[in-house]
């Protein structure tokens, strides 16, 4: 069956930002919700901290959050994207409520209130949580009403592979995207799926790093389908290295999180020393950017393998109260968190660039959405705020929402002659080595080159090493049969191409972009960095590619 039964509005991953849209959209419309693993699976399952919005207004105040985000921001945010998102967190928080989500409630004054903690970048306590899970609270709250939901459809384990446009069928009149191409991973087969709009909400790209908090999911799919129909990104080279990442062989990407030292965690170098007041009046509670650096010059001075998050002076069973999860896994490898610092090193973790959008969440692309961490929407500028991300999946979904709403009546049918997938001219691969072996060297070449501090030349030679695997993936792609792996791995380099690019043309440093060759910031006007696509080229062999 090589067409699938065609839908309103398709959304790509089931993360915050496709299960909320989803929600918002289903009473009135068909929706289906393609994800390439199990439905919750991606970054938003694994989020710690919480939500940051205004929720005591008596202490805290718009204007307090919008400066907080504009100076994390190291002037490239959208003054009205800030104003914007801030502004319809509440709204976004009250109806995470409605739906049931379990966030931490404590006594204060004899009354049960939420309780808000607070994380580095932000002058009063304002991200809502759910103890040290909160990410987990909210897919697994979200997921019970979308499986439910009569008139949404799951497809789990299928992987988008690319976009359908009018312009790439050969079709008359202005490009618009009519669906996407892809793979069963159960069945093997590849399917066409037709819809009136497509929304990406595929996450970030985070895995083009060796060192991640990234969970599988976080391969730069969305951005880098997006990019090949035709749409503009925008700074991609704020790649967002979390500082506190544990640092054990066993533990792959597991977080701690920044409420740690938002609840009075200290840095020390293993002799037991701080440093952060060394490197920022505001200590560990300076924004990531500076944290980040901070251990990586530490850790490159001293040659050490890590640095040490030290919460043991608080009374133990605050520590299991709050950080539950972080407290267990810990334990688990052999730290007993209320009594030992846990040792931590930074990691990638957040993309802060991504496909360009407006406030409606509209790609250069007709019909065609972007939301959450695969977006660019201006919000993050140059080093995005704690607790800001889950936001903007939040408010961006709502403003996806009503706009294909208010669409929708107008919007014709679904085009229902889209081509089949033309597989006649491939084989199954022959090896899969040259695939599991080229994005291990991407990751730790991204890892070498890209990363938190870099130079031009570290960036030439990544360029370089990127292009060479580039053009084996494109030949592998060309005469194999497409699986999951490189799938991803042509995504990763494509969007680890991008970032380079877009590192190289920033000659100045600024907020997560730190440059040895050009280390201050440009006092003039700063500028986004944004990437177009060439005119795309119509090959004979697939519709798609
Ligand atoms: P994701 O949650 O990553 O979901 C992407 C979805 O798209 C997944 O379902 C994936 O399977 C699917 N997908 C991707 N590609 C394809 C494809 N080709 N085909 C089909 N499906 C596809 N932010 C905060 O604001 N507060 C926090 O406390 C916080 N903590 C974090 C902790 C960790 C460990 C991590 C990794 C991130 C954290 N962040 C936090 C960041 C935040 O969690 C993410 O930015 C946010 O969850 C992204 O949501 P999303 O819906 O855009 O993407
Ligand atoms: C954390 O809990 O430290 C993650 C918060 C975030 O990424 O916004």
């Amino acid at each position: 069956m090589p067409i699938a039964p065609p839908s309103d509005v398709l959304i790509i991953g089931g993360g915050i930002a496709g299960l909320s849209l989803a929600l918002r959209i289903a009473d009135k419309a068909r929706v289906t919700i393609l994800a390439k693993a199990a439905l919750t699976e991606g970054a938003s399952l694994y989020a710690q901290g919480g939500v940051a919005a205004v929720l005591n207004g008596e202490e805290d105040s718009f204007e307090s959050h919008i400066q907080d985000t504009l100076d994390a921001g190291a002037g490239l945010c959208h003054r009205d994207t800030v104003e914007f998102a801030v502004r319809e967190g509440p709204e976004a928080i009250h109806w995470l409520i409605e739906r049931g989500v379990p966030f931490s409630q404590e006594k204060h004054n004899g009354l049960l209130e939420y309780h808000l903690t607070r994380e580095g970048g932000h002058s009063h306590r304002r991200v809502i949580h759910a103890a040290d899970a909160t990410g987990r609270a909210m897919e697994t709250t979200l997921e019970a009403q979308v499986r439910r939901h009569p008139n949404i459809t799951l497809h789990e384990n299928h992987i988008a592979i690319d976009l359908i446009t009018s312009q790439k069928l050969g079709r008359p009149g202005p490009n618009r995207c009519l669906g996407v191409y892809a793979l069963d991973k159960e069945d093997g087969h590849i399917r066409a799926y037709g819809a009136r709009f497509l929304v990406l909400a595929t996450g970030g790209a985070c895995k083009a790093y060796l060192y991640t908090s990234n969970p599988d999911t976080s391969t730069g799919d969305g951005i880098a389908m997006a990019w090949r129909a035709g749409c503009r990104v925008s700074n991609l080279e704020f790649v967002q290295f979390h500082p506190t990442c544990l640092y054990h062989p066993r533990a792959k990407s597991f977080l701690i999180s920044e409420a740690v030292r938002g609840e009075g965690g200290k840095l020390t170098l293993p002799d037991g020393q701080s440093f952060m007041q060394d490197h920022d009046p505001r200590g560990e509670l300076a924004s990531r950017d500076i944290v980040a650096r901070a251990i990586d010059y530490e850790m490159k001075r001293g040659g050490l393998d890590y640095v040490h998050l030290d919460i043991s002076h608080k009374p133990a069973d605050f520590i299991k109260d709050h950080f539950p999860t972080i407290y267990q896994r810990c334990r688990e490898y052999g730290y007993d968190i209320t009594r030992v610092p846990i040792p931590v090193v930074p990691a990638a973790h957040y993309t802060c660039g991504g496909v360009m959008t407006d406030l409606s969440a509209r790609t250069d692309l007709d019909r065609l959405y972007a939301i959450g961490e695969c977006s660019f929407t201006g919000l993050h500028g140059a080093n995005r705020l704690a607790s800001n991300s889950l936001l903007e999946c939040l408010v961006f979904a709502k403003a996806a929402a009503e706009d294909i709403l208010k669409l929708l009546p107008t919007a014709g049918p679904v085009s229902e002659s889209l081509p089949a997938w033309d597989e006649s001219r491939v084989t199954d691969p022959d090896e899969q080595v040259v695939v599991s072996h080229n994005w291990d060297e991407l990751r730790r070449g991204m890892w070498s080159y890209v990363g938190i501090v870099r130079t031009s030349k570290r960036l030439q030679r990544a360029q370089h090493r990127v292009n060479m695997l580039q053009e084996e993936v494109r030949e592998f792609y060309s005469n194999f049969k497409v699986t999951n792996d490189l799938i991803e791995l042509r995504n990763l380099l494509l969007v680890s191409e991008l970032i380079i690019r877009s590192a190289l043309a920033r000659r100045e440093s600024r907020g997560l972009h730190f440059t040895r060759d050009y280390p201050q910031a440009q006092t003039s006007a700063p500028q986004d960095t944004i990437l177009t696509p060439a005119p795309l080229e119509v090959s004979g062999r697939r519709a798609n590619a």
